[in-house]
């Protein structure tokens, strides 16, 4: 099994103090998985540094410039030797991230996150990198609402693909019971621990009788209840 790299590309590369802690800090440690995390203003020319200008065709904000990314994403290119590289690209605009892209992205051999920030990267960036051997390229969100910039976006899609290689969750059975990984996309089942009676509220007798099989009927049909639930909710 050969270990994932990463690299993250960005204008505030401590955003990413995070991955020194838990269960990423310790697959880091042990050699999982590579993280290297890149500020892209040191590939800036000019005594500003500037990485963004005004938008063509007007309007309001500022959007980043091609040649910093492009530089910082060749530069992370060259000190990693692998024919494949996917490129990922930030963006509001993007697919929405899902468990089977984590799934996707966990079995690839380089992934370049690039941190888009004001009104997003210069379209020619993706197209560029599009265009070039060993490259996929892929614009993700990861959902329906707005952030200030692709960074914390990164560190959740890392989250989850990084939990998938084997040898870092302590209990490996853990990925294979939980939600979205269940028959039909489900989300997972209600938990309860002791104690069994709590402020008037008592855990659910079947839980306690020790027949399996009907333990495991009960929850199968429980996370239905809550997929149903939420699909109403959210009117899907
Ligand atoms: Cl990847 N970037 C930004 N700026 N906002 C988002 C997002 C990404 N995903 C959801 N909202």
């Amino acid at each position: 099994m050969s270990k994932l790299n990463c690299d993250v590309i960005t204008i505030f590369p401590d955003y990413f103090l995070p991955l020194d802690l838990s269960i990423i800090g310790k697959a880091r440690n042990s050699g999982l998985v590579d993280i290297q995390i890149h500020d892209l203003r040191d590939q800036a020319s000019g005594s500003h540094r500037s990485v963004d200008d005004t938008p063509y065709g007007g309007g309001p904000g500022m959007v980043m410039s091609p040649e910093p990314w492009a530089k910082a994403i060749e530069q992370v290119s060259g000190q990693r030797d692998f024919p494949l590289r996917t490129l990922v690209i930030l963006t509001p605009a993007g697919e929405k991230f899902s468990q089977t892209m984590a799934q996707k992205f966990f079995q690839a051999d380089h992934l370049i996150f690039a941190c888009g920030r004001y009104e997003g990267i210069d379209q020619r960036v993706t197209e560029y990198f599009r265009s070039i051997p060993g490259f996929t390229v892929i614009e993700v969100s990861i959902g329906d609402y707005v952030l200030n910039g692709g960074e914390v976006a990164t560190l959740v899609m890392l989250e989850s693909i990084i939990r998938l290689i084997p040898g870092v969750l302590g209990n490996p059975d853990s990925l294979a019971e939980e939600s979205h990984s269940l028959p039909g996309g489900n989300l997972e089942y209600p938990a309860y621990t002791k104690p069994a009676s709590w402020r008037g509220l008592d855990v659910p007798e079947i839980l306690l009788s020790g027949n399996h099989a009907l333990i495991h009927a009960w929850r199968m049909e429980e996370a239905d209840r809550r997929s149903q639930r939420i699909a109403r909710q959210t009117g899907e």
